[in-house]
């Protein structure tokens, strides 16, 4: 270890110990910094049977200041383990920021590939687009997913193509008929976001190979790339900066959504059309692995960056942000859909059966599912602030009061338009709510600061099942 890391540790772990952060907001089953900023998901992966969740981690602001990988494990994607920091921006090529990267495991050994962000020094002349940072893209290995070999540096700027800024970042790397790929997300010089495609034989030399792109300009940066399939459906998701205008007005300020892809992603392919991951307040930067038994898990960082509306309420707490449970990703009918992982089960406990309407009081950690619903007939209301909604053909999730001191933290209002509503199950967990609609075909997330737990739904026809979450 450094003496940088050294240091760091120390003050980290102290910070850490000193937190106590018994909050009134903290949660019982999602993922959350031990003290401190939290943002993506990281080098997710089952290795020899136990899950790892490294995170995107402050620990010495909640505010957000320089990132450092913290690390979780478990053994059922519910109930993690904090297990301390484990890379350091302690390096000339990651001294700004141990930023976002993946993990692959292949015969007992564990490769993370993270980009290492340097941030030059405040000059004028520097818009720290062009000049000023590096984005280096760098490998580091394990046998136990804790202890980490020396970093090696294994690409720079001046090995990505000249057309592109200086950001590039996130690197996603999987195996294909015995070659390994590397994904990264770029902005061009002409502000276009796009994917670059590397290659390598052996998973140290990497060479530029091809690029994911859409006909036409989509958003002046694509952040944390990802490619995978599932149950046949090819998907090509990525988090897009700088979509403005129209169908993008009444939505964040960043947008985490998929192309399905037609063909092949190295060869000869076409992009559907980009379709969200989630319409709710807080998604951004999600990140998936493929367990043992074969699902394709996708964990997301439940926040949104420079979203100025919004005071997130933990922070004065000491902490802030979480992420989303994990989201089994599968294809019905030809629809990506999402559902969470059903390890959850075993912590539930049936409360009630309903039909047509139920109210509760006093949980703050359930799963509320609703099905045959009739006629599109759908509305709940959840700590009395928080409207779920079918209306004029679209689902809306929407805050009564959008003061930054109320439930919403500042929020209004978000919907889909779809023809109609069959099915609603809402994942609720102290500060925070998961919608899955219509068997996940659309998802809503938010973070939200109840005064009271009230849970009232109107569904006049369905079948309603509560069940605590323990
Ligand atoms: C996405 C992101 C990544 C970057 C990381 C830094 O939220 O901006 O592109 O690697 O966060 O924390």
């Amino acid at each position: 270890m450094s003496t940088l890391a050294k240091d760091l540790s120390k003050l980290i772990t102290q910070e850490e110990e000193r937190a106590g952060l018994q909050t009134r907001f903290r949660q019982k089953f999602h993922l959350m910094p031990p003290v401190g900023w939290l943002n993506d998901p990281n080098g997710l992966c089952q290795f020899q049977g136990v899950y790892h969740a490294y995170f995107q981690y402050s620990p010495l602001n909640p505010g957000g200041g320089v990132k450092v990988w913290g690390h979780y494990t478990g053994t059922n994607m519910i109930d993690w383990e904090y297990q301390g920091v484990v890379l350091y921006p302690d390096q000339p090529f990651d001294c700004s920021g141990v930023y976002s990267g993946s993990a692959l495991t292949e015969d007992g050994k564990m490769y993370i590939y993270y980009t290492g962000n340097v941030k030059l020094e405040d000059r004028e002349d520097y818009d720290y687009i062009n000049s000023g940072r590096e984005a280096n893209t760098v490998l580091v290995t394990s046998s136990d997913g804790q202890h980490f070999s020396r970093k090696k540096l294994l690409m720079t700027n001046a090995d990505y193509p000249s057309d592109l800024t200086l950001h590039v970042r996130d690197p996603k790397v999987w195996k294909e008929q015995g070659t390994y790929y590397m994904l990264q997300g770029a902005r061009t010089k002409e502000d276009i976001g796009q994917a670059l495609i590397f290659e390598s034989a052996d998973l140290t030399e990497w060479k530029f190979r091809s690029r994911v792109e859409t006909e036409k300009p989509f958003g002046y940066m694509w952040e944390c790339p990802d490619y995978f399939e599932t149950d046949g459906v090819r998907i090509f998701s990525a988090s897009v900066q700088g979509l403005e205008g129209e169908e993008w007005e009444d939505r964040n300020v960043y947008q985490s959504g998929y192309f399905e892809v037609d063909g092949e992603i190295l060869g000869e392919y076409g992009l559907s059309e980009y379709r969200l991951w989630d319409y709710g307040f807080d998604y951004y930067a999600p990140q998936s692995f493929e367990t043992e038994d074969g699902r394709r898990i996708q964990i997301g960082w439940m926040g949104m960056p420079d979203c100025e509306e919004y005071t997130n309420r933990t922070t004065a707490d000491g902490w802030q942000h979480c992420f989303t449970i994990p989201r089994e990703v599968y294809a019905k009918d030809g629809a990506v859909c999402q559902r969470p992982v059903r390890e959850l089960d075993a912590r539930k406990q049936s409360v009630r059966s309903a039909h047509d309407r139920i109210e509760a009081e006093g949980y703050a950690a359930y799963d509320l599912i609703i099905s045959d619903i009739k006629d599109s007939r759908f509305r709940a209301v959840l700590g009395e602030e928080l409207v779920l909604e079918y209306r004029d053909g679209r689902f809306e999730m929407r805050f009564t009061d959008q003061d930054q001191a109320s439930v919403s933290g500042g929020r209004g209002l978000r919907y889909a338009a779809m023809e109609n509503v069959e099915h609603v199950r809402i994942l609720a967990d102290v500060s925070s709510v998961e919608v899955f609609v219509n068997d996940g075909r659309y998802v809503f997330t938010t973070r939200y600061y109840p005064e009271r737990e009230r849970i009232c739904v109107q569904a006049e026809g369905a079948a309603i099942q509560l069940f605590e979450i323990g």
